[in-house]
């Protein structure tokens, strides 16, 4: 929404006679609260969507060591699929040797291009391209690189390149540069001469003679014969903060605006792997890029690691930013058959972690802080937070927890640790959750990538958090379709807000946060949404993105109460339920039978129960669900009509099943009741500990009960469940499982936090109006210096709930100034419809004489 439009809509609102509003919305400046943790609001770095590579890193070269064909560490590969050694399976097909790259030639030139070990620049960069070059007759014989999805070059510009080049005694040992467009237009070119039989590193920098997003990069040997070439690498001159090897100036400049108060790096689930072997392991991370190794990152990609361990820490400094270093303890990733070592093979984890700690912090003096002053950078760096491990939960966990805090703190105290929680719990954390941690805990993180309906009913979340108990770090939130179809809208940002809301008047207990992911290429949407979304040449924030940075950059010194008063919660209308049936086996094959459904004292099972075509799908011995089949099963007319009797939709739904060849995520789903939009499920043995309930509703999912459990494969379970009214209870071999209470969803209202600046005494209130109507309520504030009149109101919304932001309209939905008149310790202000408000109000100026 630009600014004009804003403005009409607001003109319109104080001219039109608005629907009758209740509530008001009372501050009490008389009682500063908490003080707000300056670095509330913060970054969530991973290696995931092309974050980095072909991201923020300033790289434009892909694949420019020649390694990223390379499978997982320590995996092997059957067919498109690799394996751990745990048993972790992952479709991922076998990249070709040189992913990345491309021959041109034109004439009757003619050569080959391979990989070469026989003569390596260095052992961490094993592959090298050969180049050989058989005739030039009358034309070229090149290879070329494409960028991540084009090089995109800016006219006037330049481009620093460097390669590392050897040849035999029958080339001639030149070579052309250019920039090329897939047209053939020489955007910009130069050359290179004195190529001989040992390696040597060459550079260049081409200034583009044109704006163009889909470069090419093409090196053309000038002479028959071979030559080899390695790292070949190549960065915009114009880095954020003019580093080499630095970041991409727009997408940094976009992190930086936001002022985070610290950068969390290297992740996410990448910090652990697949595997062991597959971690990040910090050593190879820095240094020369040409001795970088690189590794694959699980979410489907080579990372060259040119932005590694150091990099972070720069980044950080560069941005203000206090670092958050995510170190691996001695497992692998639970999602994904965890590894581990056992307590005595723990050592060589625990000095890895202290030789990064050591690396950031330590003296000159020390072996690794001579390793960091040696790659330019000889004052510490200064790392704040550590987070032991990245969604780790269960005794292994905490058994290594202790063991890798007491290393840490014993050294480092003054470092504020942060524990992992499981990432799927959803109640309030409690101190009884972590039994196996006997050492202290600071900080703890929680994870929610959830419903909007989440955010709004977690609001309160933190109002009974024990004020004695560990601090808490939200460190992945986001209102997330699983279906990975949303893109982030207003809609989504709206929770978030609210959300938010709750973070800062709560912030006693809540210090850090940080909405995850962050960055996506729109080439790779592993994982949406995310904040700042880029192509090779633009990006834009998503709403949230711009939530998080008007948040970020308004934020008090103290909190102070404030209230939303009468406005009771209130829950969306529903139709009545009625039962369903649908079998889902997202990692399993799994056999059921003997369904039976019992409602209104009558017992329907078999051809009573299921439509002639869902009854047809049974074989003789009942249902046999294939891996990742869904099975919707139509249930007769009488039984629909049934459940709409006066006995409503109680009934009771048992079934026998087993499940063979549980894999990674998860055992069977049972979809079981639906009402209006909505679907529940049941989810047995998911992620092989957990039971879940879940409702579903327009491509969102939210739990509603767990339970820690897990079935055994080959075994014949009873299931039992039954729905009472809102009651929903479920039995696995007549043991109660769950027993939840059907959730209905929350309608959006308002939502507000208040806290004043301690200098200036200005009050910065946020209020997210998440209803579909102009909310005019008073604003009652108590105990605040005489107000001036005039005001600032921040304002984001836009004219539909489900507006994005996209290359074309990156501002679509941003917020927008606007001075307010009329301010005073008792007045009403008029918030827009589906909006994010921050009120900026001073003291009034003291009279002169
Ligand atoms: O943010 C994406 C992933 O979500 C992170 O890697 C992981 O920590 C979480 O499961």
């Amino acid at each position: 929404m630009n600014i004009k439009t804003l403005a009409a809509l607001s003109l319109s609102i104080l001219c039109q006679q608005v629907q009758a509003q209740t509530g008001k919305i009372s501050i009490d400046a008389s009682k500063p609260g908490a003080e707000v943790s300056k670095n509330l609001y913060g970054v969530f770095f991973e290696e995931i969507n092309h974050a980095g590579e072909g991201g923020i890193y300033g790289e434009l070269i892909q694949n420019r060591a020649f390694e990223a064909h390379k499978d997982p560490e320590s995996s092997f590969r059957e067919g498109d699929f690799v394996h751990s050694h745990k048993g972790w399976k992952h479709f991922y097909t076998k990249k070709p040797d040189l992913i990345g790259w491309a021959i041109v030639k034109s004439g009757n030139a003619n050569g080959t291009a391979e990989l070469d070990k026989t003569t390596p620049l260095n052992e961490n960069t094993p592959n090298a391209l050969k180049l050989t070059v058989n005739s030039l007759a009358s034309g070229r014989f090149a290879i070329t690189n494409q960028g991540f999805w084009g090089i995109a070059v800016q006219k006037g510009e330049k481009y620093n390149l460097s390669f590392y080049a050897r040849c035999d005694a029958k080339s001639k040992g030149a070579l052309k540069l250019s920039l090329e467009h897939a047209s053939g237009q020489v955007l910009a070119e130069g050359s290179v001469t004195g190529v001989q039989g040992q390696w040597k590193k060459f550079t260049y920098t081409f200034t583009a003679t044109t704006t163009e997003p889909t470069t090419k990069l093409v090196i053309a040997p000038q002479s028959e014969g071979t030559i080899w070439l390695d790292v070949v690498s190549m960065f915009p001159a114009k880095t954020f903060k003019e580093r080499p090897n630095g970041m991409r100036l727009d997408i940094a400049q976009k992190l930086d605006a936001m002022k985070p108060g610290f950068l969390r790096f290297p992740g996410g689930c990448i910090v652990e792997g697949i595997n062991m072997d597959n971690r990040v392991k910090w050593k190879n991370t820095i240094g020369d890029i040409a001795k970088r190794p690189g590794h694959w990152i699980l979410w489907d990609y080579h990372s060259s690691d040119g932005l590694g361990f150091h990099d972070y820490l720069q980044m950080c400094e560069d941005m203000g930013a206090a670092p958050m270093y995510v170190f691996p303890v001695g497992m692998s990733c639970q999602f994904r058959k965890c590894e581990y070592a056992e307590v005595n093979e723990l050592q060589p984890y625990i000095d890895e972690v202290m030789d990064a700690l050591e690396y950031a912090l330590g003296p000159v003096s020390s072996k690794w802080g001579a390793e960091r002053a040696k790659n330019g950078h000889p004052a510490p760096f200064k790392i704040k937070y550590v987070e032991v491990g990245n969604e780790n939960y269960g005794p292994i966990y905490q058994e290594h927890y202790n063991i890798f805090f007491k290393a840490v703190k014993e050294k480092y105290p003054n470092l504020m640790t942060i524990t992992c929680t499981d990432p799927a719990m959803r109640g309030p954390f409690k101190r009884t959750d972590l039994p196996g941690i006997t050492q202290p805990i600071e900080i703890i993180d929680e994870h929610f990538y959830e419903s909007t309906d989440f955010f709004y009913k977690n609001v309160s979340r933190y109002d009974t958090y024990d004020r004695n108990g560990p601090k808490v770090y939200v460190g992945e939130y986001a209102v997330k379709k699983w279906n990975n179809t949303l893109k982030g809208n207003l809609e989504s940002a709206l929770a978030e807000a609210a959300f938010m809301t709750g973070m800062e008047r709560n912030a006693e207990v809540v210090t850090l946060s940080s909405y995850a992911p962050t960055f996506v290429n729109v080439n790779d949407r592993t994982w949406n949404p995310d904040m700042l979304v880029f192509n090779n040449h633009q990006s834009y924030g998503t709403p949230s993105y711009q939530v998080q940075k008007l948040f970020a950059t308004n934020i008090p010194d103290r909190n102070i109460p404030v209230q939303v008063e009468n406005r009771p919660v209130q829950y969306k209308a529903e139709e009545p339920g009625r039962p369903m049936l649908t079998l889902e086996n997202p990692d399993c094959e799994v056999d059921y039978k003997d369904i039976k459904l019992e409602m209104g004292g009558k017992t329907f099972s078999g051809p009573q129960l299921f439509e002639p075509i869902s009854a047809a799908k049974a074989g003789q011995d009942g249902w046999r669900i294939g891996k990742w089949g869904k099975t919707e099963l139509g249930l007769t007319p009488e039984v629909l009509q049934a459940a709409k009797g006066a006995q409503g939709a109680d009934y009771t739904l048992t079934m026998k099943l087993k499940a063979d060849k549980i894999e990674d995520l998860g055992g069977p789903t049972i979809y079981f009741h639906a009402r209006g939009s909505k679907t529940f499920q049941w989810n047995i043995g998911q992620w092989g500990r957990l039971h879940a309930l879940l409702w579903n509703d327009n491509g969102y999912d939210s739990y509603f009960g767990q339970y820690f459990g897990m079935i055994e494969k080959g075994k014949w379970y009873d299931i039992k469940i039954s729905i009472k009214g809102d009651k929903v209870t479920c039995y696995i071999d007549n043991q109660l499982i769950h027993d939840a209470t059907i959730p209905k969803l929350i309608v959006p209202d308002v939502y507000a936090s208040a806290g004043v600046k301690e200098g200036t005494k200005e009050l910065i209130i946020k209020v997210v109006n998440a209803t579909s109507q102009v909310q005019s309520l008073p604003l009652d504030i108590k105990g605040a210096s005489t107000l001036s009149s005039k005001g600032e109101a921040l304002v984001l919304t836009s004219e539909n709930v489900l507006d994005e932001n996209s290359f074309e309209y990156p501002e679509k939905v941003a917020p927008r100034k606007i001075d307010i008149n009329g301010v005073s310790s008792n007045f009403t202000y008029s918030f827009l419809p589906y909006s994010v408000t921050v009120l900026k109000l001073k003291p009034a100026a003291k009279a002169t004489r």
